[in-house]
């Protein structure tokens, strides 16, 4: 049933919602002068410091609107999310991720405590989008006329009606899943951009010649490898270099040998994919731990990626993943010349998702 939200078909619908967001957020990135509302309460959640025009010299924290622009995604162009709701939604999503791989202590203050409270009002306020989806459905009037409704008739693989509870926690998780990792990769890959003008140009040169917007009836393969493939490389460079979703779980089925060693039946297999993505096996002179996207066009990657799984429960969300960093990454790079403030704190916290800690403050250039 979820599969649904990301067939081709509905990946073309999303197409120009999501370049209306990126058309957006470069709007409000460029407006001298534009006070940035919105932002502020996301500015809270991080501790970053509140600042409110971009082209002030102390710059801009790109990284916690981009999580926004992720979030609104698949919060309202997927989901169908609407109203009010949504800013209070997004900022207990943000305290709960932040929260999740706190130190498990209840007390009070806590972020752990604060990230349990957040996951309570989610819980609820998704259960109320969810019987107000479900009433519009049963007086024939779909009320958000997108995943919302799909889900709020959900049924489950025997055929059965999801009960409630399955049903918000089904939103839950994919709010999660559809926003944490695609906001980690896109501040990861605005970081090592700005940090490498050599690498900006280089990629330049071939975002140059797109077009930006892309024709409504090409959304979805305007940007894709063979149109954009230097663009392509930088994004499997980012995943690999930092990848948002550091590793999975596997169960053997069978006896298998992996890299020498045999695993017996019945073992729980970790895939760490931070580890695996920097392991040259034999060809060190490739040197996996430098970022250098050019790898991926010229043989010089022997690691097996897999940022996004692999086999039956490999990500459902790929191919809306990969459009809306592409989408993002042409429309922000196309119109906007940023550069990052000088002297900042350009570190990288890790959990949940790689993403720069003081928040990546850019202005435009001169
Ligand atoms: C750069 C972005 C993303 C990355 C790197 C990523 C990565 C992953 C990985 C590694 C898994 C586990 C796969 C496995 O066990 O083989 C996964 C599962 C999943 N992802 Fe993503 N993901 C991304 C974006 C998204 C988006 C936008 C959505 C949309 C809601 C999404 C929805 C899901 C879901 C629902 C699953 C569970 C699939 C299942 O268990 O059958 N992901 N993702």
């Amino acid at each position: 049933m979820v599969g649904q939200l990301f067939s081709p078909p509905a990946l073309k619908r999303y197409g120009p919602q999501i370049i209306q967001l990126v058309e957006q957020l470069i709007t409000e990135l460029a407006t001298p002068g534009l006070p940035l509302s919105q932002a502020k309460g996301i500015q809270q959640t991080q501790n970053i410091p509140q600042t409110k025009y971009l082209n002030q010299a102390q710059g801009l924290p790109l990284a916690p609107r981009l999580r926004r622009f992720a979030f609104e995604v698949i919060a309202t162009v997927v989901l169908g999310l609407r109203g009010q709701n949504l800013e209070a939604l997004f900022l207990d999503f943000e305290i709960w991720s932040k929260g999740l791989f706190a130190l498990p202590l209840a007390i009070p203050g806590t972020a752990f405590a604060q990230a349990l409270a957040a996951r309570g009002r989610l819980l609820q306020q998704l259960q109320s989008l969810l019987v107000e989806a479900q009433q519009a459905a049963a007086r024939g009037e779909p009320w958000a006329a997108a995943g919302l409704d799909l889900l709020a008739g959900g049924l489950d693989e025997a055929g059965l009606p999801l009960s409630e509870a399955d049903l918000v926690e089904q939103l839950l998780l994919l709010l999660f899943a559809g926003y944490e990792t695609t906001a980690s990769t896109l501040s990861c890959l605005m970081l090592a951009l700005l940090q490498q003008p050599q690498l900006l140009a280089w990629l330049g040169e071939e975002l140059d010649q797109l077009a930006w917007p892309p024709a409504a009836d090409q959304v979805a393969a305007a940007y894709d490898p063979t149109r954009a493939p230097r663009l392509d490389a930088v994004v499997q460079e980012v995943m690999r270099y930092t990848p948002p979703v550091g590793g999975f779980f596997r169960l053997t089925t069978a006896e298998v040998v992996l890299d020498g060693v045999l695993v017996p039946a019945e073992r729980v297999v970790q895939v760490a994919l931070a580890a695996s993505n920097r392991y040259a096996n034999g060809s060190e002179s490739h040197n996996l731990d430098l970022f250098r996207p050019q790898r991926h066009l010229d043989g010089g990657c022997p690691a097996n990626l897999l940022p996004f799984g692999a086999g039956e429960r490999v990500c459902l969300g790929r191919s809306l993943a990969e459009l809306e960093i592409r989408l993002l990454a042409v429309g922000l790079l196309q119109r906007l010349r940023l550069e990052l403030v000088p002297g900042q704190n350009l570190d990288l916290q890790m959990f949940p998702s790689p993403t720069p800690k003081a928040g990546l403050l850019v202005r435009l250039r001169p």
